[in-house]
């Protein structure tokens, strides 16, 4: 299993914060806020930065040699010391971060935990919750694109804490400066991945500039 991280991905680290502030996934992130970026352009920009992030997510994994023989002598070089990860996308919204990761790392696992926030509380309540076989044992990425009040995220790692899992790390396209902390009071060793903290939360908990909804913006369901 992986620990939680000491080190920092490129950008800054702030405690288990790490803000990956890479030119290129800013320019994405920028074309996805604009309302005026239709629905399939949004799906393919979640893709890419979910691909670009996962290189900062996982640089710290740690690798062992192993012995390869290549065409001309055997000779040793790094393989992953670990190779078991589970993908557990909230759904609806951390579907769309799926796939990015999976071109990555084509042999992770994937499990679902449904949370939907209610509008008026927004707290979210869980309908679906499914692992794949071993997941307690496996590095588990935590996905969502918003990391608003912090409730889903929350709840997620306390779901999955509680059958069993240690090594959990938060991956988040846009976050909230209230939802990195309820992350952080409730779960400090949780490591939490995120390309951008805006300003904060309107009345309704959206994040704010934001990017809007971002299930109905990934589903096309406005
Ligand atoms: C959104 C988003 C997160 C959650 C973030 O999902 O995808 O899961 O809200 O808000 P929080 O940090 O305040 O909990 P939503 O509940 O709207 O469900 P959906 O993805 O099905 O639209
Ligand atoms: N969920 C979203 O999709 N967007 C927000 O800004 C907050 C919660």
């Amino acid at each position: 299993m992986l620990m939680a991280s000491s080190a920092s991905a490129k950008g800054h680290l702030m405690g288990n914060l790490h803000i990956i502030t890479h030119p290129l996934i800013q320019a994405k992130l920028t074309r996805m806020r604009d309302e005026s970026t239709p629905s399939a352009e949004f799906r393919t920009l979640l893709k890419e930065i979910t691909l670009l992030m996962g290189f900062e997510v996982t640089r710290d994994l740690p690798t062992m040699l192993a012995t390869v023989q290549t065409p001309l002598r055997a000779a040793q070089f790094p393989v992953l010391k670990d190779d078991s990860f589970t993908l557990v996308p909230i759904l609806r919204a951390g579907l769309g971060m799926v796939d990015g990761f999976l071109e990555l790392m084509p042999f992770a696992h994937v499990g679902h935990i449904g949370l939907v926030r209610d509008e008026r509380t927004h707290l979210p309540q869980e309908y679906y919750f499914k692992m794949p076989k071993g997941f307690e044992r496996s590095n588990i990425f935590v996905l969502d694109p918003m990391l608003a009040t912090g409730g889903s995220a929350v709840d997620a790692i306390t779901s999955l804490k509680r059958r069993g899992c240690e090594a959990i790390r938060m991956v988040n396209l846009v976050a909230a400066p209230q939802g990195i902390q309820a992350v952080q009071e409730a779960h400090p060793e949780v490591d939490i991945y995120v390309a951008a903290v805006d300003e904060g939360l309107n009345e309704d908990a959206y994040i704010v500039p934001g990017l809007g909804d971002a299930g109905d913006r990934i589903f096309n369901t406005v």
